[in-house]
C-alpha cells in the first residue's frame, strides 16, 4: 500500500501482512506522524499465535482447534496446556500436568487472614483482585521473570489456585468456614468442593454439573486482545511480576463492559420481569436509554460461536438443575433482537455471556461469583500472553501516545489573584 501525504507529496509504501501494516513506516513520512485510534479499534498491539478470533464469520480457534471441537472432545486442563505451550500434550505430559497442577491448589494460611480483613459484604471480585496481587509477596522468586523454572512454577501456581482463592471468597462472603482443595478431585470438581461442601467428608459434584462447568471454562479460557489481556500485557510489558499482572487483568475484567456482562444480563433479566414487557424494554433500548446486556461485541459481527455451544450446555444443565424462570425472557429478547432492523443494522448478536448467567444462576452461583468464574477460565489465556510477550524480540514496554487536546501555555496565577 502507498501512503502519500497529501501536505507535502511524500510517499510512503508499505508492506501488508495479513491485514496490519507496520504503522512505524509512516514516520518517515513526518516524524510527528501518529496514529489516532480511541479504544484501538484499528490497532493490532502484538503479533500472537495463540487465538484466531474471526469476527465476521464467527471463528475461534486456540492454536488453530476450532472452539467447536475442544468443547466437545478435551477438558479445561488439557486447554490451559494447549493455550501455554502450543500443543495439544501428550499422555505422559498431560499426566504430569494435572499433577503439578493438583499438588499446588493449597496457598499459605496467611491468605485466609487477610481475607478475614474484608468487610462480610465484600464483592468476591473485589477480594480475588486483592488476593492475587498479595500472592506476589508471598513468591518473592515470581520476580524472575526471565528465569524459566521461575515462570513454569508461577504458571502452574496461578492456575491452581484461583479456584481456591475464588471459592475462599465465596465462603467468607457467605459466612462459611473455607473447604481446602481435595486433590483426589477433578480441576472442576474440586472447585465445586470447596465452593459447597458442608459436613460431608467428600463432596461428588453432579458430573453434569461439573462438565457444564469445564465446558465454560475452554469457552471463556482465551479471546486474544480484549480488555483484560491488554491490561495483562501492558503490566507484563514493564516485567513486573506474573501476580500482580494477572490482578490487573482481574481488575479489567471487573468491569460491566467486559467480565461483569454476564452478572448484568440477570439483572436486566429481573427488571424486565416478564415476556409482556420484552417489547417495552426493546424500544427503550432503541432509543439509547439503555443497552441489551449480552448483546454485541466488538469482534464479533455475527453469533458469537460461544454463545452457540452455551446454548447446549444451558439445556443439559436444565436438565439437571430445572429451567430458570428467566430462560423464557431471554429467548423472547433474543428473538425480537434477532428480527429488528436496530440490532441487524448494528451487528448485534447474543454474546457468549447472554446465557452463561443463567446456567451459572441454575447451578447455584450467586450473581457476585460470575466474574470470579470468567476469571478462573481466563487465567491460562492471561498467563499464554505474558509469556508470548516476554518471549517476543519485538517486546517493549507499553506506552502508546496521545493527541494533546488541552491549553496552550499559560503562566501561573497566584491563588489570590484567581
Ligand atoms: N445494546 C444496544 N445497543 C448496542 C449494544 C447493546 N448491547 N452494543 C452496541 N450497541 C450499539 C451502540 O449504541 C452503537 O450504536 P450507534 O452506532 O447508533 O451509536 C453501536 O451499537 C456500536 O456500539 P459500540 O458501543 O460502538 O460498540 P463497541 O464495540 O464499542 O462495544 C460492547 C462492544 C462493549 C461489547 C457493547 O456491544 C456492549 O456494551 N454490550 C453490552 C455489554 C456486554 O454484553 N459485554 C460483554 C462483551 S463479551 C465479553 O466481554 C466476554
Amino acid at each position: 500500500m502507498t501512503i502519500t501525504d497529501n501536505r507535502t507529496g511524500r510517499s510512503v509504501t508499505v508492506p501488508i501482512e495479513g491485514s496490519t501494516f507496520p504503522s512505524a513506516a509512516l514516520r518517515e513520512l513526518d516524524r510527528t506522524l501518529r496514529l489516532y485510534d480511541p479504544a484501538f479499534l484499528s490497532t493490532a498491539s502484538c503479533a500472537s499465535s495463540i487465538t484466531l478470533v474471526d469476527g465476521e464469520n464467527g471463528i475461534l480457534r486456540y492454536r488453530g482447534y476450532p472452539i467447536e471441537q475442544l468443547a466437545e472432545q478435551s477438558n479445561f486442563l488439557e486447554v490451559c496446556y494447549l493455550l501455554l505451550y502450543g500443543e495439544l500434550p501428550t499422555k505422559d505430559q498431560y499426566a504430569e500436568w494435572q499433577h503439578e497442577i493438583t499438588t499446588h491448589t493449597f496457598v499459605h494460611e496467611k491468605v485466609k487472614r487477610f481475607i478475614d480483613g474484608f468487610h462480610y459484604d465484600a464483592h468476591p471480585m473485589g477480594v480475588l483482585v486483592s488476593t492475587v496481587a498479595a500472592l506476589s509477596t508471598f513468591y518473592p522468586e515470581a520476580k524472575d521473570i526471565f528465569d524459566e523454572q521461575s515462570r513454569q512454577q508461577q504458571i502452574v501456581r496461578l492456575i491452581a489456585k484461583m479456584p481456591t482463592l475464588a471459592a475462599f471468597a465465596y465462603r467468607y462472603s457467605v459466612g462459611q468456614p473455607f473447604v481446602y482443595p481435595d486433590n483426589s478431585l477433578s480441576y472442576t470438581a474440586n472447585f465445586l468442593s470447596m465452593l459447597w461442601r458442608i459436613a460431608e467428608p467428600r463432596f461428588d459434584a453432579n458430573p453434569a454439573l461439573a462438565r457444564a462447568l469445564d465446558v465454560l471454562f475452554i469457552l471463556h479460557a482465551d479471546h486474544e486482545q480484549n480488555c483484560s489481556t491488554t491490561a495483562m500485557r501492558t503490566v507484563g510489558s514493564s516485567q513486573a511480576d506474573p501476580y500482580v499482572a494477572t490482578a490487573a487483568a482481574c481488575a479489567g475484567l471487573y468491569g460491566p463492559l467486559h467480565g461483569g456482562a454476564n452478572e448484568q444480563v440477570i439483572h436486566m433479566l429481573n427488571r424486565i420481569g416478564s415476556v409482556d414487557n420484552v417489547p417495552a424494554y426493546i424500544e427503550r433500548v432503541k432509543k439509547g436509554e439503555t443497552r441489551l446486556m449480552g448483546f454485541g461485541h466488538r469482534v464479533y459481527k455475527s453469533y458469537d460461536p460461544r454463545a452457540k455451544i452455551i446454548r447446549q450446555t444451558a439445556d443439559e444443565v436444565f436438565e439437571v438443575t430445572g429451567v430458570s424462570p428467566l430462560l423464557e425472557i431471554a429467548l423472547k429478547l433474543e428473538e425480537i433482537a434477532l428480527s429488528d432492523d436496530y440490532f441487524i443494522e448494528r451487528q448485534l448478536y447474543p454474546n457468549v455471556d447472554f446465557y452463561s448467567g443463567l446456567i451459572y444462576q441454575a447451578m447455584g452461583f450467586p450473581l457476585a461469583m460470575f466474574t470470579v468464574l470468567f476469571a478462573i477460565a481466563r487465567t491460562p489465556g492471561w498467563l499464554a500472553h505474558w509469556l508470548e510477550l516476554l518471549g517476543d524480540p519485538e517486546t517493549k514496554i507499553y506506552r502508546p501516545r496521545q493527541k494533546y487536546i488541552g491549553a496552550d501555555q499559560r503562566d501561573y496565577v497566584s491563588i489570590d489573584e484567581r
